[in-house]
């Protein structure tokens, strides 16, 4: 604990300092600590694109992820957004946060806390309503907030606000309405955000770096890599050793690979309705996608990072290890 208040002295004294100098409206990313588990791993199921009072799957993507949640014991989950369909939540008293989440992820294993970030569709309805504590009062699993930094000792999650990236919601958002309250004016925002995410990074000294976001990166899916995420996140990744990006917004199941560093790109879009039918090739290397429903699970330990796939019928789709870049010991086989 000493340590964190020195560095969150440091980290105070920064933003004092660049305040002045340079960064107006730069500050620190709120931060939650949530322990690792007693041998020093951590597993989490990431599931996004959901809330559709249980059509669409929606229900029994639900159910097998309380089947698996309980296999592997779960700490938390992650959801990446898109968290309410069609256009979000009115207002902290609407019934589909009932009718969308309390009511269908009932399974005992799911009974924890759910870190989840705000998608496209969550902005155009009321998105203060998400943030807003009065949620946690009717059911305390759901930890919303636009920007924000999980600690897991094992590992740094950096949850991204990547909506307001994108610039056509801003310039040509046609029928849709986006919630921009505490967010505009668009570059100011997203100026102190890449700071604030910057800073946090380099004080970061979790084994493990992993950046959260709603939208994609590098997709072959109906909506793409995200041209502004590349441009203007990307280098912040790349530049701290990020070492996995993992987004929702496709509406699939699918893993990339970066062919010029070693990050990896993970897509959790497959929570409600899915199969688009589309595929567009990038120049990264694709080396998996499912365009159905479905979730994914992450188990963490200090040398490696095992990702898996699920559709709706709990069958496992793929799976992936990764060992730690400084791992002096060997990846399991499995
Ligand atoms: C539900 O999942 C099954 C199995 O993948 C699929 O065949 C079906 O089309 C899905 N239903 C909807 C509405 O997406």
């Amino acid at each position: 604990m000493a340590n964190r208040s020195v560095a969150m002295g440091l980290a105070l004294a920064f933003v004092a300092m660049t305040a002045l100098c340079c960064a107006p409206g730069a500050a620190e990313l709120p931060r939650l600590d949530h322990p690792a588990r007693s041998d020093g791993s951590l597993k989490l199921l990431v599931v996004g694109d959901w809330g559709r009072k249980g059509t669409h799957n929606q229900s029994r993507v639900a159910d097998q992820m309380g089947r698996v949640g309980e296999k592997l014991d779960i700490d938390f989950v992650i959801s990446t957004g898109d968290n309410f369909y069609k256009n979000g939540l009115k207002g902290v008293r609407d019934q589909a946060f009932e009718e969308s989440f309390v009511d269908i992820y009932t399974a005992q294993s799911l009974q924890k806390p759910w870190y989840s970030v705000l998608g496209n569709h969550d902005y155009r309805g009321n998105a203060l309503a998400q943030l807003s504590p009065v949620l946690r009062k009717i059911d305390d699993r759901f930890i919303c907030m636009r920007s924000f930094i999980v600690n897991a000792e094992l590992v740094d999650f950096f949850f991204v606000d990547t909506t307001p990236f994108q610039l056509e919601y801003w310039t040509h958002p046609g029928k849709h309405r986006y919630d921009w309250r505490g967010v505009a004016p668009r570059g100011n925002y997203l100026a102190n955000l890449l700071k604030d995410l910057d800073v946090a990074m380099k004080k970061s000294t979790a084994r493990w770096k992993i950046v959260v976001g709603h939208h994609t990166m590098r997709s072959v899916s109906e909506h793409r890599d995200t041209e502004e995420l590349l441009e203007l996140l990307l280098p912040v990744l790349k530049d701290n050793g990020v070492d996995f990006y993992i987004n929702g917004h496709d509406h699939c199941l699918e893993h990339i690979s970066s062919r010029d560093s070693p990050l990896q790109y993970f897509t959790s879009g497959g929570g409600s309705k899915a199969w688009r039918g589309v595929f567009h090739p990038n120049k990264d290397k694709l080396r998996f996608f499912y365009d159905g429903q479905g979730f994914m699970s992450l188990q963490l330990n200090q040398d490696q990072a095992h990702f898996i796939f699920y559709d709706v019928f709990g069958n496992i789709l793929y799976r992936w290890s990764s060992r730690h870049p400084q791992s002096s010991t060997y990846l399991d086989e499995e």
